[in-house]
């Protein structure tokens, strides 16, 4: 059996930042609600009138992703695209992404778990390096909010917190055991489906049911029980980081970094004051670029990475919850 270890890391946001002050000249917000409840100060969204999406976006990161793991386009032996935004609602953008980047014809699979899409993108990838199948593998985590949120004060629960971006990592056969990706661990509670849900369109309800409403189907807006979630996301966090260091038989201390899914900066206060951390080993940057569910994780791994943060043979741990439920983790030693 073969061990993965990220050899490349790039992340894309959209230029256009769209701060606190500017939500509440289209809605009934403030700057210190936000920053308050959820810590965010400013977030990207992407200008309506360019041409950029989900998988524009995790194109851009694929380069430098790419690039920075020392390979070329035709090195990668497969793609995992990890979105909730996906530009069509099918095919998926991974193929989109073959396409883009003019890469062979290689396998391209999308991941539907929104916030811990990433976590179950990696995990995914690195069963297929694990078993011999590939070596090189492109994991994308690339969302494109703004254009689907409810921008009026009846959103504004939802639609203050959602950023769009994209981030990825390249993730490469290493034969040294010790390195690398140590595990992963995937978990789900479908019952609460509806707590964090976009209903439609769906095939149930479809393009046409919902435009004879004149406007009063709103399910095609993302709806989320803030509390509920929130609840639920402390205990999960907190459950899945501790299952992932006792199957290594290490500790909280052994925690060189935690990289949380940017869902909310309070979510990640709360972990890190119960499992005794320092400002150190957390990283959060959901203050300048808000949640972009399935790529804040790659994003925040990146952007920490960029600023020297992390270093060879640190523990890194990534985490996330969301719709779904689902939540995961992954232990890294770099
Ligand atoms: O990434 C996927 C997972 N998602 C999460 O983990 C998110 C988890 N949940 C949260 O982050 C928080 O629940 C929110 C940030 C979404 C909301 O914070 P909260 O502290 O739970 O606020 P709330 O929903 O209980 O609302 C409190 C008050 C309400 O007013 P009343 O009823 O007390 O008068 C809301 O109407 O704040 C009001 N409110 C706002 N006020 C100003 C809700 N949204 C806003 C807003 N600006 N944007």
């Amino acid at each position: 059996m073969y061990n993965s270890k990220i050899t490349g890391l790039g992340y894309y946001v959209p230029e256009n930042i769209v701060t606190n002050d500017d939500l509440s000249e289209l809605m009934d917000t403030n700057d210190a609600w936000i920053q308050e409840r959820t810590g965010i100060k400013e977030r990207r969204w992407i200008d309506k009138n360019s041409d950029e999406s989900s998988a524009t976006m995790g194109a851009k990161a694929s380069k430098i992703a790419i690039e920075r793991a020392g390979l070329t386009k035709d090195d990668i032996d497969f793609i995992v695209f990890a979105t909730l935004s996906p530009d069509y609602f099918f095919p998926g953008c991974g193929v989109q992404i073959q396409d883009m980047l003019d890469m062979p014809t290689i396998g391209a699979i999308d991941i539907r778990n929104q916030c811990s899409g990433f976590i179950y993108a990696i995990s995914t990838a690195d069963q297929f390096i694990k078993t011999g199948m590939y070596k090189n593998i492109l994991v994308i985590g690339a969302e494109y909010h703004s254009n689907g949120l409810d921008k009026t004060t009846r959103g504004r629960g939802v639609s203050v917190i959602f950023g769009d971006g994209a981030g990825a990592c390249v993730l490469s056969r290493t034969d040294d055991n010790s390195k690398g990706i140590l595990s992963s661990h995937l978990h789900s509670e479908g019952k609460y489906a509806d707590k964090l849900i976009v209903k439609s369109p769906s095939i149930k309800n479809w393009v046409p049911d919902i435009i004879n409403t004149n406007g009063e189907d709103t399910s095609y807006y993302p709806y989320m029980d803030g509390t509920f979630v929130f609840k639920n996301a402390i205990v999960r966090f907190s459950e899945v980081i501790k299952e992932g260091l006792e199957k290594n038989n290490l500790n909280t201390e052994d925690i060189d970094m935690l990289i949380p899914h940017q869902a909310n900066l309070r979510i990640s206060q709360f972990v890190q004051k119960k499992f005794g951390l320092s400002n150190d080993q957390v990283f959060n940057n959901i203050m300048k670029f808000g949640n972009t569910t399935a790529a804040s994780i790659i994003i925040a791994l990146t952007d920490a990475w960029e600023q020297n943060k992390i270093k060879e043979n640190d523990l890194v741990v990534l985490a996330a919850f969301g719709s779904g439920f689902t939540w995961g983790s992954v232990i890294i030693r770099w």
